[in-house]
């Protein structure tokens, strides 16, 4: 595997790549790497040539510097599990590498973005569109690979492809959850010991909301229900739990045909805010 930390050997290797008609596949990554992230890699290791992982904690898409400041960085062990996980290449630039000058651009993704963690996180979905853009641009895959596990994200990346014309198929890979059915998160680790054992609950709340709103009830009554679930599970702290279309985001009133409906949670367990949702 190699590791490439500036733009110019990584294009040397993506060019040599290139013209011997290897197919690539982009994983990009802020590197705390879990089962998650490899079911990634493992997909495009499938279906490219060449599989690329970017490592990269983008400031651009924190609001809260705090939160910047926490994110774990484990590269060296991420390295370790891409590299037993068969990816071709790493891309961990520095901050200066990626961003030589604050960028002017902005994102503005209107209405998918003024909901749910857009709303919850000011700013965040530029920061992601930014960085995005530049490892297409800089990379150019065929295929890029991202997680339903942030399902708002992955409208937003349909969004810019489709907007800005990008050669690029998206891949969307189901989500990876522990045996208890927590999405596994790089957030995890920082939950205590009675929060990680609390934590599975949400995923427990998504799948009762789930039956009921097959069963036929209501999606108010369903959001009452598990609003007052989140409130009996005392530790918990609702951000908002919402039934959306999968593709528009927008809150429906009644669910639509097969594959597009999502339910999507984001709640505060501690200081640790952890997101889910469950499409059907
Ligand atoms: P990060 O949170 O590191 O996630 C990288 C990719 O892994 C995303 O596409 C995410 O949806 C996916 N992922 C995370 N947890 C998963 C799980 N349990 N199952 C399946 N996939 C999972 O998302 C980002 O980084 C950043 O916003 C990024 C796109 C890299 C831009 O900076």
């Amino acid at each position: 595997m190699e590791v490439f930390t500036s733009v110019q050997s990584l294009r040397t290797f993506l060019n040599l790549q290139i013209s011997i008609q290897n197919s690539i596949g982009l994983v990009p990554t802020m590197g705390a790497l879990h089962e998650g992230h490899l079911s990634l890699i493992e997909k495009s290791n499938f279906e490219n040539d060449v599989t690329v992982c970017s490592v990269f904690v983008n400031p651009t898409q924190f609001n809260n510097p705090e939160d910047l400041l926490k994110y774990p960085r484990t590269l060296d062990k991420d390295l370790d599990m891409l590299d037993k996980a068969g990816c071709s290449a790493v891309f961990a630039p520095s901050v200066e590498e990626m961003y030589p000058e604050q960028p002017a651009l902005q994102f503005n993704f209107g209405s998918l973005e003024n909901v749910m963690e857009g709303s919850s996180r000011p700013g965040h979905f530029n920061g992601v569109g930014i960085v995005v853009s530049k490892f297409f641009n800089l990379i150019k895959p065929h295929r890029a690979y991202f997680g339903q596990k942030d399902l708002q994200q992955v409208a937003i990346i349909r969004r810019l492809i489709i907007d800005l014309s990008f050669d690029i198929e998206l891949i969307v890979c189901p989500t990876v959850r522990e045996k208890e059915g927590l999405a596994m998160s790089s957030r995890n680790t920082r939950l205590s010991k009675e929060e990680r054992e609390l934590a599975p609950q949400i995923h427990q709340i998504l799948k009762l909301a789930k039956s009921e709103l097959i069963n036929g009830t209501s999606v108010d009554q369903v959001i009452k229900l598990a609003t007052k679930e989140f409130a009996m599970a005392k530790a918990f702290t609702l951000d908002y739990f919402q039934v959306v279309n999968v593709k528009t985001l927008q809150s429906i009133e009644q669910i639509g045909h097969e594959g597009t409906n999502a339910i999507c949670v984001a709640a505060f367990l501690g200081p640790v805010r952890l997101i889910d949702n469950l499409v059907f």
